[in-house]
């Protein structure tokens, strides 16, 4: 045994170094520093989950190895992106980046070595590397396992169970950190809070994203962009694929002069009609580029389509980009990026990256650079717009441990529905968030209920990079379509509240059903999730004209009707096509904005429809800041509480008061003014 004393570095964080772990790791990468303030409001936790004794280290077989206990039957949640499973208990998983991940081997776009205890704890292996994690599925000769005959045992299983959980790494040691609870969400708020808080995106990021044919022109994109308008859609972000580039796989960073040969101009008329800019990269800088020269000394063994990759932990290459990309692109007023392919496959037998025995300049090897280039791109081009003090909100295809507060949601080539409600959920557990993005569909059916999903997912985005589609591509729905795009609107108070709380008390805004208390049965579905605190999805899948749904203890009522179910059971839900099952908690308060053409700016008036839910008290905290600086960092924000109090007689009664520090009548302070408020009363008594 090799070490092993743990020592608090947050409150309720705990690390342990065993062996002699290396100093670059990913949460170095990701560059997040704790939020100790918030993390101090979480409840106290007076002792490690682990006593020093319950966890070893040992360096065996070329490896490094640590082993920690599992307590009694518990789930075990989390390890990133995961697509296949929600109860890891039992895998062994192969943490990998990769862009392919149609196995269930644990390898994926972001395959975070953090798991969450059943029980309420937290554990992080804080490397680099790829992590081999056995989750209680390798046994050892000293633990007894009971051995059964597969001919005549129909109890035999392939998988040994262990009491143990074994991390491998090749490495000399790991940094072990454990995280207190006592609850499941607890440790996954530690985490997140330790990553820096999750992040809070633009007003603007949470409204409808449209990703316009790879070899459009700027009057193309700007016509269908237009089309939106003309018909009435909401629309936020225009997305532009790899032809904005002059030459793409591998990169110029430059605009084409044939298809953007005025950007500037371009973009003012974007501005001008409300719609912001997002552009696709990826980081492999082409021999045409005009960075190409000053990156060559500065870049990686091995190449990628012939495009240098760039050693992003040296100061002086990000210094390079960053210039580059300020100048091109930042400061002419695009939004943000799509950060692609910075998750190679190996599996595939092509070669989507470096390999893992690549040497870099700073020292660092393949296998490092690949599991933290997404982190190191992330963090890169979000220091873009902090140093010119705006919020970006992107798209990014791996990311890894310490991701929370980089404002990027992940994306994939896989396109299996089910697959992509499942990798919604399971983003939650590792600080992660998930577009469950539309591109295409086979029916007008799928076109209805993949648009549904994406619509409450991190961002709302029709992604036509390939298909052209556009939402009313399916007229024979487009009625359902336009109304799930106009529930996302609407939902936008309540979703950039639900981010607020995920930037200053860590919880994820998109939650799998295992983080919410009482969950019992509901723990381990794969096909609903939490939106907000209040509100649970349920979505209909192709084919199906019902289906089950796992609800929580406590009351519940159903979105639209207010209707009154009793939670703690399953029940059955059918629905055409215009249905989205949706439930809300009894008591809850349900801010709900206007449809507007695109989203509000500071100082807008905006009219608010407030509803509660059921004859019991309640409130939402409703989050409200200028929408796209950073100035909420320091203080300039408003939280509003909307209350509903109950009379004897069961009457309801709204009010609105200031929380905080802000001053003043809730009109003022530096958000939204929300005039008329409009109360409505869902649920028993509201007839
Ligand atoms: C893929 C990416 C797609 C699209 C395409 C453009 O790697 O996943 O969303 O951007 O590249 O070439």
């Amino acid at each position: 045994m090799q070490g092993g004393a743990w020592s608090e570095v947050a409150p309720g964080v705990w690390s342990g170094s065993f062996g002699a772990p290396e100093e670059f790791t990913a949460l170095a990468a990701a560059g997040g520093a704790p939020d100790r303030e918030a993390m101090a409001r979480l409840p106290a936790v007076d002792a490690p989950p682990f006593a020093a004794g319950e966890v070893s280290g040992e360096r065996r077989a070329q490896r490094f190895v640590v082993r920690l206990p599992l307590r009694g039957t518990e789930p075990v949640f989390g390890l990133g992106l995961q697509f296949f499973r929600v109860n890891q208990r039992g895998r062994t998983r192969f943490l990998r980046v990769n862009s392919d991940p149609r196995q269930d081997t644990g390898e994926t776009h972001a395959p975070v070595p953090f798991y969450v205890g059943g029980a309420g704890y937290g554990v992080l292996f804080d490397t680099a590397r790829i992590v081999t994690v056995h989750v209680a599925s390798v046994t050892r000769r000293e633990e007894p396992v009971p051995v059964r005959d597969r001919t005549t045992d129909a109890g035999w299983t392939a998988t040994p169970r262990s009491a143990w959980v074994e991390a491998v790494v090749a490495a000399a040691g790991l940094r072990v950190l454990v995280f207190g609870g006592p609850t499941p969400r607890d440790a996954v708020r530690r985490y997140v809070l330790f990553c820096g808080g999750g992040c809070l995106p633009p007003r603007w990021g949470l409204g409808f994203w449209h990703r316009t044919p790879t070899r459009y022109t700027d009057a193309e994109v700007e016509a269908e962009a237009l089309e939106y308008r003309r018909r009435g859609y909401p629309l936020d972000v225009v997305g532009l694929e790899p032809g904005w580039h002059s030459t793409a796989y591998p990169c110029s960073f430059e605009w084409s002069p044939e298809r953007f040969p005025d950007p500037p101009a371009f973009l003012g008329r974007m501005a001008s009609a409300g719609l912001r800019l997002n552009l696709w990269e990826h980081a492999w800088v082409s021999p045409s580029a005009p960075i190409h020269g000053a990156l060559a000394p500065l870049s990686g063994s091995h190449t990628v389509w012939g495009g240098l990759a760039p050693d992003l932990t040296l100061p002086e290459a990000r210094a390079v980009f960053e210039a580059q990309h300020e100048r091109a692109h930042v400061r002419p007023g695009v939004s943000g990026y799509k950060l692609d392919e910075c998750d190679g496959s190996e599996l595939t037998g092509s070669s989507w990256m470096f390999p893992a025995h690549a040497e870099f300049p700073s020292g660092r090897d393949g296998e490092q650079m690949r599991q933290v280039y997404g982190l190191l791109l992330q963090r890169m081009t979000a220091g873009l717009f902090r140093a010119q003090g705006r919020r970006t909100y992107g798209l990014v295809r791996a990311s890894g441990a310490g991701a929370a507060s980089l404002p990027y949601a992940l994306y994939t080539d896989l396109y299996d529905h089910r697959e992509y409600v499942r990798a919604l959920c399971n983003a939650g557990f590792s600080g992660l968030l998930f577009a469950a993005e539309v591109r295409a569909a086979r029916s007008p059916e799928e076109w209805v209920r993949r648009v549904q999903v994406a619509c409450l997912s991190p961002i709302a985005m029709l992604d036509a990079w390939s298909s052209g589609t556009k939402p009313w591509s399916f007229p024979e729905v487009e009625g359902p379509v336009r109304a799930a795009i106009e529930l996302r609107a609407r939902l936008v108070p309540y979703l950039y509240s639900a981010f607020a709380r995920y930037r200053f008390d860590g919880t994820p805004p998109f939650r799998p059903m295992a983080l919410e208390p009482g969950a019992g049965e509901a723990a381990l579905a794969d096909d609903q999730y939490m939106l907000g605190d209040d509100i649970l999805v349920a979505p209909l899948f192709t084919g199906q004209a019902e289906r089950g749904v796992a609800l929580p203890e406590g009351d519940w009522h159903e979105f639209d009707t207010g209707a009154r179910i009793s939670g703690g059971t399953r029940l059955t839900v059918a629905g055409g096509l215009e249905r989205i099952p949706l439930f809300v908690r009894t008591g809850a308060v349900v801010p709900l904005g206007p449809v507007l053409p695109h989203a509000p700016r500071a100082g807008d008036r905006l009219e608010l429809e407030v509803r509660h839910y059921g004859g019991v008290p309640g409130a939402f905290r409703l989050y409200d800041d200028d929408g796209e600086t950073l100035a909420f960092e320091n203080g300039s924000r408003r939280w509003l509480r909307l209350a509903v109090d109950v009379g004897p007689d069961g009457a309801r009664r709204g009010r609105v008061e200031v929380e905080g520090t802000a001053e003043g009548p809730h009109a003022a302070g530096p958000g939204l003014r929300y005039d008329p408020i409009r109360w409505v009363w869902m649920g028993e008594g509201a007839e």
